[in-house]
């Protein structure tokens, strides 16, 4: 199916708290020109029903958890991401939903480029139809 998948981040396990990390071109497959987060998200609310034609992400819960809902038109498949040590990447072209926030969850994306609005398809009859 889609070439979307869990990315297993470095991870320093240490008494005093642990530590992960990511670099562009080493763990992502992309330059990263772009952070944002996504926080304080009232239980039962969704966000991102988009896709990009050319942006691509590596999302990450940075803390709590929360599920992410991929289609390319044909399958769909849900990620639960609920640890700061892996991300998934989401390459370019498909279409993504994040819901099932917890409380306090906090999500981070990194994203391949700058806030385009044009690169949004916001109509998923019209994501469908591009997808034919
Ligand atoms: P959007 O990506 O549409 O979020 P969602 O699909 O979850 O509703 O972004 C919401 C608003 O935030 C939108 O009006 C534009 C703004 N925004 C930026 O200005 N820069 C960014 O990098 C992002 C992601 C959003």
């Amino acid at each position: 199916m889609m070439d979307a998948h869990i990315i297993n981040l470095p991870k320093f396990l240490d008494r005093r708290g642990n530590l992960s990390f990511i670099e562009e071109n080493n763990h992502i497959p992309f330059k990263i020109e772009r952070a944002y987060w996504i926080y304080d998200v009232p239980g039962g609310e969704a966000r991102g029903g988009h896709a990009y034609k050319e942006n691509q992400e590596f999302i990450v819960a940075l803390s709590g958890s929360f599920d992410v809902m991929l289609d390319d038109g044909v399958e769909q498949k849900i990620f639960s991401l609920n640890r700061s040590y892996y991300g998934l990447y989401v390459p370019k072209g498909l279409w993504r939903c994040m819901d099932n926030f917890s409380t306090n969850s906090l999500a981070l994306v990194l994203s391949s480029t700058p806030y385009t609005l044009s690169d949004y398809i916001y109509d998923y009859e019209q994501f469908k139809s591009m997808k034919k």
